[in-house]
């Protein structure tokens, strides 16, 4: 299944995308960096951050969904019951959408077009992969987590300082580690999470 999964995403994945865009597309959107885990990968920082949070069985919000792979992983893989993306680039989101919908995967995952900003995160983990975001970015996203109430871990791939530079005072760093990018680079991940009890 998993194989089945990945193997969806690198027909239609990213670098094909890039090259050869549906018409239509903003030059912006097509060359937006983009950047996915390998299937290891996803599964090492999922794993990381239901520990962090504390639960075994949960769900999960991706900040910034892209063509939907890490949502697609998180539910085909069981690691989380539901997922939820958000995405601004609506060629991308409708991408994602259609995804699921053909792996059949639909009923426990979906996708948003739109803000991630402008969404209260409802679930107790999220991903947020941020290598790319720049400083307002951030600051909008960490206003937006300090104040979602149920979210109580996230992956990121920002350090510290620059999330204390954004505003973020709830979540502490719980962990951090390396993992590789389909494309081969390797990142830094880092696992924050809500100390229990934490009011916001
Ligand atoms: C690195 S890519 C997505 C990777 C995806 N999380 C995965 O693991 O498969 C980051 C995405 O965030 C989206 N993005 C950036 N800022 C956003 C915002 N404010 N709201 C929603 N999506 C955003 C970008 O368009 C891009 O598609």
């Amino acid at each position: 299944m998993m194989h089945r999964l990945h193997a969806r995403f690198d027909r239609h994945g990213v670098d094909e995308w890039a090259a050869k865009p549906p018409a239509g597309t903003a030059p912006e959107a097509a060359c937006h960096m983009m950047s996915e885990l390998t299937p290891s990968g996803y599964s090492l920082v999922f794993t990381r951050v239901k520990r962090a949070a504390r639960k075994r069985t949960c769900a999960l919000t991706d900040l910034g969904c892209g063509l939907g792979r890490a949502v697609a992983h998180a539910v085909a893989s069981n690691a989380f019951v539901r997922a939820r993306g958000y995405e601004s680039v609506p060629l991308r989101a409708l991408a994602a959408q259609s995804a699921l919908t053909d792996l059949r995967l639909d009923g426990r995952a979906c996708v948003t077009e739109g803000n991630f900003c402008e969404h209260q995160v409802t679930t107790a983990c999220a991903l947020s992969f941020d290598v790319a975001f720049d400083r307002l970015t951030l600051a909008a996203l960490a206003a937006r987590l300090e104040t979602s109430p149920a979210l109580r871990a996230f992956v990121s791939f920002k350090p510290p300082r620059r999330w204390r530079e954004a505003g973020m005072r709830s979540f502490e760093l719980k962990e951090t580690g390396r993992v590789q990018s389909s494309g081969e680079e390797r990142f830094t991940y880092y696992i924050y999470a809500k100390e229990p009890g934490h009011s916001v």
